[in-house]
């Protein structure tokens, strides 16, 4: 069956000591308070390795928070996805509506990016989600069926089956207004039906399907109770460790 996962998502946040300081408190904390979740920590790049020196990845996953559409070469400032695995993180997040929003990713470039973090053995967290005015217009299911097709379709069942996905209203991204947990239930149970459909249900009851904006420990619980609601990406909240372990905790 499919794993919770609670997974924070640092963004542009701490300097490399800060960082270590936060992660060896959550790692600590995750130690006096076993976990009934996987918890994962997607990190800035340049926090990846003194992480990772520092923390049990048995009790706290280490991610990255993107990686490069090419494997190395001439690409100025750009960090491969075998870099990111030589670091010792175990995750990816690809297609953060930040990245496709600041930085023109689109499918085509996500559908490289997921290749390479594939082959590296880095777990990929795909994020999907809808804008505000596709929220209202109510596109907002063929939006995300649409990022989940052309992003991922292209896989293999047993590649497919190594993805994490990651609903994340934009709209709700930072904004402190949360999808409510019926609208979350609602869009997760809908993109499980679109992978059934490629995929079959045995897959789709296997993908795991986090949730991710404006989560904190006051809404968590209600969210992960609904049955296709598989876990968090956590922004803001992921940045103090009492509230993401309070997080952690409404599983
Ligand atoms: P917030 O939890 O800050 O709304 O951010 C969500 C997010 O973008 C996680 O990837």
């Amino acid at each position: 069956m499919r794993k919770n996962i609670v997974a924070g998502n640092w963004k542009m946040n701490t300097t490399v000591p800060e960082g270590v300081a936060l992660a060896k408190e959550v790692n600590e904390a995750l130690k006096a308070n076993k976990a009934n979740c996987d918890v994962v920590i997607c990190v800035p790049f340049t926090h990846l390795c003194p992480v990772a020196a520092e923390i049990d990845q048995t009790v706290l996953g280490l991610g990255a928070e993107n990686c490069a559409d090419h494997k190395s070469g001439a690409y100025t400032g750009e960090v491969s996805a075998p870099m990111v695995a030589s670091t010792g993180a175990k995750y990816v997040i690809l297609g953060h509506s930040e990245r496709r929003q600041y930085y023109g990713e689109t499918s085509e470039t996500l559908r490289e990016k997921v290749a390479l973090a594939l082959e590296n053995g880095l777990k990929p967290i795909f994020c999907i989600g809808e804008v505000l005015e596709e929220r209202e217009n109510g596109t907002y299911n063929d939006v995300v069926r649409r990022q989940v097709e052309e992003g991922l379709f292209n896989l293999s069942a047993e590649d497919f089956g190594k993805i994490i996905l990651a609903y994340e209203p934009v709209w709700a991204i930072g904004t402190g207004k949360t999808a409510t947990a019926d609208q979350a239930e609602d869009m997760h149970a809908f993109i499980r039906g679109v992978i059934a459909e490629k995929y079959g249900k045995e897959v789709a009851d296997n993908t795991s399907i986090l949730y991710g904006g404006s989560c904190k420990p006051s809404n968590a619980a209600e969210l992960f109770a609904k049955p296709d609601v598989d876990g968090g990406l956590i922004g803001g909240a992921s940045l103090k460790c009492a509230d993401f372990m309070g997080i952690v905790s409404a599983f």
